[in-house]
């Protein structure tokens, strides 16, 4: 199996096992006034075509970066293999209702509260016990996050690997890097 493959295996792998240690990856954006923000995700899904899903709100600051800014840098980490892998990744939000309304309706009860809070995330409030949920809307918003770039690098006792991945139309090239 190619490095490429392997990579998605691997990432498909953190998905439904919950210790995987790409389950969590980091998001980075740009806004329009150059502000950088990162933060945590969780992996829900790897397609076929590399498209990976990620849910957020609608209200939250990640989704004004996006609506600046479509690109994002997304980094996973695996501390045990001393694996590093990053990506250019484009961000659609998907605006199917059909679909938006499967996932929901998989999400369990107790999850749902991340997208169904009253005042949006980021919002300052005195205590954390303060947080009142709704029950007639919610915010539950669907990312694909589109791949362009895949750099995959792996430290070793001999020989660093370091790889870059690019998109071409359907394919991916790949070249050696120097680590
Ligand atoms: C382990 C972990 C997993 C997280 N997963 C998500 C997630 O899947 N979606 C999400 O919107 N926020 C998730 N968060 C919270 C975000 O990291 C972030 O704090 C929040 O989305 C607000 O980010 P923003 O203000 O930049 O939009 C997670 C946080 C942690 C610590």
């Amino acid at each position: 199996m190619n490095i490429l493959d392997s990579i998605k295996n691997e990432l498909r792998k953190a998905v439904t096992k919950p210790k995987h240690r790409f389950r969590y990856f980091s998001m980075a954006t740009c806004g329009i006034h150059g502000h950088v923000r990162q933060r945590m995700l969780v992996l829900r899904d790897v397609a076929d075509d590399f498209t990976l899903t990620a849910y957020t709100d609608s209200r939250s600051k990640k989704m004004t970066h996006l609506r600046e800014n479509s690109e994002v840098s997304l980094l996973f980490f695996n501390p045990s293999k001393f694996i590093q892998i990053t990506m250019t990744a484009r961000v659609q939000v998907d605006n199917n209702e059909e679909t938006i309304l499967n996932l929901w309706n998989r999400i369990k009860p107790r999850s749902r509260k991340d997208y169904i809070t009253e005042l949006p995330p980021g919002t300052m409030i005195q205590d954390p016990s303060e947080i009142e949920h709704q029950d007639n809307i919610h915010y539950f918003t669907v990312l694909r996050l589109i791949p362009e770039k895949i750099e995959y690098v792996k430290l070793q006792k001999i020989n660093h690997l370091r790889i870059l991945f690019c998109r071409e139309d359907h394919t991916w090239s790949s070249t050696y890097l120097v680590p």
